[in-house]
């Protein structure tokens, strides 16, 4: 039988991660881990509760206690729930997706994401999809991907998907978003996102979604 290697797939906001990461995993019967739905997850909650987002202990011990479960489904997009509430939905808003890069920023909540993330990976056969997956929560990981496109392509594609769900955005405004989004998560102090130096670097502004799971796919195939 073939081992079962753990992917990860990092890289900013927009680039496809999720499509591909679901993809990858369905294709190998692997179990597809969004661990960017976490940190949402703890910015809806915070949001929830009123709390000061500049209050890190605050932010440090909510991450600490936080119920958040994210479960495979059917279709294989995760379902969020947070208390047994099932947030899925609301954690995709505009308002989270303004606050999350601020929380995932601090040191304390990322340690805590961290940890759990490596608990849920444990015995492989895992894609496993965020922005410090390659670099600090799986270093092992036998498969990395850093999958990118150029803002302005990364920015159509998200707005193609929130018109898909009923949400106008504005192509211009949401490049805007994405870009500074970018900046915080790749200049925040601790993990960054940067590919790791053992990471497949691989713009997809010129493939589809196809070719990019083949060509994941591919690799994974090299590993075993
Ligand atoms: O992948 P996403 O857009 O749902 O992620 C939301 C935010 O969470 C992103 O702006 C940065 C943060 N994040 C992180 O810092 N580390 C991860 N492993 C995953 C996400």
């Amino acid at each position: 039988m073939e081992k079962k290697i753990c992917i990860a797939i990092d890289g900013p906001a927009g680039a496809g991660k999720s499509t591909v990461a679901r993809m990858v995993a369905a294709r190998l019967g692997y179990r597809y881990l969004d661990t960017g739905a976490m940190y949402r997850a703890l910015t809806w909650q915070a949001l929830q509760e009123g709390l000061d987002f500049s209050d890190e202990p605050a932010l440090v011990e909510l991450a600490r206690t936080a119920d958040i479960q994210v479960l495979p489904t059917q279709d294989g997009s995760p379902q969020v729930l947070v208390n047994g509430q099932d947030v899925t939905l609301p954690i995709r808003s505009q308002q989270v997706s303004r606050q999350v890069s601020w929380l995932a920023r601090i040191p304390g909540v990322r340690r805590e994401m961290v940890q759990r993330q490596r608990r849920l990976a444990a015995g492989g056969g895992v894609v496993m999809e965020g922005r410090d997956i390659g670099t600090r929560v799986l270093p092992h990981a036998e498969l990395k991907i850093y999958l990118t496109a150029s803002p302005r392509i990364r920015a159509t594609r998200r707005a193609a998907e929130l018109a898909a769900r009923g949400e106008k955005v504005d192509v211009h405004r949401l490049e805007e978003e994405i870009s500074r989004r970018d900046l915080m998560d790749a200049g925040r102090e601790v993990d960054p996102l940067r590919p790791a130096p053992d990471a497949v670097y691989l713009d997809c502004s010129q493939m589809n979604i196809d070719e990019v799971v083949e060509f994941i796919l591919d690799r994974a195939k090299g590993v075993n």
